[in-house]
C-alpha cells in the first residue's frame, strides 16, 4: 500500500504565494511595507541576536506590555504568534472541527480557507457588495453548522473598510456559539478608532487580530498579536507551538512598538504614495476602490486586458499580484512600493490604457 497522507490533507491544495519568479527583486505583490523598519527594532534585533542559545519568552510578556501601552489594551488578553498567520490557523483549529462550517466573505484573506481546509472544516463564502464586506449577506449565510466567521477589516485584496458599527451589528446578530475573528491585520491604515471593536474582545465570543508585518515593516520577523478572551485564549494555546516568536523577533517587535511616531510617519507616507497611484490610475480610467491599506486593487476592462498589464509589468521586473484566486479574474492588486516603482507602474499602466 502507497503511504498517504490524511483524507482532508489529500484533498486540500497547498496555500498559494504570488509567483516572484525568484526572490531577488523588489515585489508590489505581497503587501510588505515600502519602508523598512524603525531604526530602534533593526538595533533591538542585533541586540537580541547574542541571546539566541536561549528559548525565547513563552508567554511573550514585554511585547504584550508594549502593546497594552500603545494600544490601550489589557495585556492579560493578548496572544501572541509567528504572523498572524499562525493565530489565523490556530484559532480555526481550535474552534472549527470537520463537517462544520467557518463563513469567511468573497475576497477575504485566502489563508482562511487554507487554514479551514486543515482542520477538515467546511469554508464557505457570503458574497461581498461593490468590494466590500456585507454584514447582511454574512448573517444570509449562516447556517447551524457556523462555528467561526472571519471578517477583515480593511479587506485584502480589496483594501476596503467597512464602520465599526458593521461589526458591532453583526456580533450582535450572530449566536453566542459562533466566534466572530476580525482581522485587521491592515488595522493601523483605517482611521476609525478600533476601542468599539476591541471591546467585542471582552463578550468572550469575539477575537481580534493585528500584525507587525504592514505598518511596522516587520513582514520577516513573524510577529502576530491578537486579543482573547481567557476562555477562547485557552484553546488557542493548545494548538500554538509554544516559542514560535524568536527571540530577535520579539526584540525587534517590541522596539518597533515602543516607536509609535516612526510607525504613524510609515503609515502616512504609505497613503500618501498609495492616494496618488489610485487617483492617477483613476483619472486614466481604471477602477480603483478607495484603499485603507497598504495595497491598491485595480480593476481592468476585461480578465485579458489584465493578463496583459500584469504581464507587461513583470517585463518591466515589477510584479503585481494577480487575483484568479479570488475569481477577480479581472483585477491586480499592487502593494504600495518606493515611489519609484509605483511612478514606473503607472507610466506603464497608462500607456496601455492610451494605446
Ligand atoms: C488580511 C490579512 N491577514 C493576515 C495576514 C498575515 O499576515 P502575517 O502572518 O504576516 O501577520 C495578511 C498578510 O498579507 C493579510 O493580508
Amino acid at each position: 500500500m502507497p503511504l498517504k497522507a490524511a483524507a482532508h490533507v489529500e484533498a486540500m491544495s497547498a496555500f498559494a504565494l504570488a509567483n516572484l519568479g525568484g526572490h531577488d527583486r523588489p515585489t508590489l505583490a505581497q503587501n510588505e511595507s515600502a519602508f523598512p523598519p524603525s531604526p530602534r527594532a533593526i538595533a533591538a534585533g542585533q541586540d537580541a541576536i547574542a541571546h539566541s542559545h536561549l528559548y525565547p519568552d513563552p508567554d511573550w510578556t514585554e511585547l504584550r506590555e508594549a502593546i497594552a501601552q500603545a494600544y490601550g489594551v489589557e495585556p492579560d488578553l493578548i496572544l501572541c504568534g509567528a504572523g498572524s498567520m499562525d493565530l489565523i490557523s490556530c484559532t480555526i483549529a481550535a474552534f472549527a472541527g470537520p463537517g462544520e462550517e467557518v463563513l469567511g466573505t468573497s475576497y477575504a484573506y485566502n489563508f482562511v480557507a487554507s487554514a479551514t481546509a486543515r482542520t477538515g472544516a467546511v469554508y464557505v463564502k457570503a458574497e461581498e457588495q461593490d468590494f466590500a464586506v456585507s454584514v447582511d449577506s454574512i448573517l444570509a449565510a449562516v447556517t447551524p453548522a457556523t462555528r467561526i466567521v472571519f471578517v477583515c477589516n480593511p479587506g485584502n485584496p480589496t483594501g476596503t473598510v467597512i464602520r465599526n458599527a458593521e461589526l458591532l451589528r453583526l456580533r450582535a446578530a450572530l449566536r453566542g456559539d459562533v466566534l466572530l475573528v476580525i482581522d485587521q491585520a491592515y488595522g493601523e491604515f483605517d482611521d476609525q478608532d478600533p476601542r468599539p471593536v476591541f471591546a467585542l474582545v471582552a463578550r468572550s465570543d469575539t477575537v481580534v487580530l493585528r500584525t507587525l508585518s504592514k505598518a511596522y515593516g516587520l513582514a520577516g520577523a513573524r510577529v502576530g498579536w491578537g486579543l482573547f478572551a481567557p476562555s477562547i485564549a485557552a484553546e488557542v494555546r493548545k494548538i500554538q507551538n509554544s516559542n514560535q516568536v524568536t527571540t530577535a523577533s520579539l526584540a525587534m517587535a517590541v522596539a518597533a512598538v515602543q516607536d509609535q511616531d516612526y510607525m504613524r510617519e510609515t503609515v502616512a507616507r504609505t497613503a500618501q504614495i498609495r492616494d496618488r497611484f489610485a487617483q492617477d490610475l483613476r483619472s486614466a480610467g481604471y477602477h480603483v476602490p478607495q484603499s485603507r491599506t497598504n495595497f491598491v486593487l485595480i480593476g481592468f476592462s476585461s480578465a485579458e486586458a489584465a493578463q496583459t498589464a500584469g504581464r507587461t509589468l513583470r517585463e518591466a521586473d515589477i510584479i503585481v499580484r494577480g487575483l484568479g484566486g479570488y475569481g477577480l479574474t479581472d483585477c491586480l492588486r499592487a502593494t504600495v512600493g518606493p515611489q519609484e516603482i509605483m511612478d514606473r507602474a503607472l507610466r506603464i499602466l497608462i500607456d496601455m490604457r492610451s494605446a
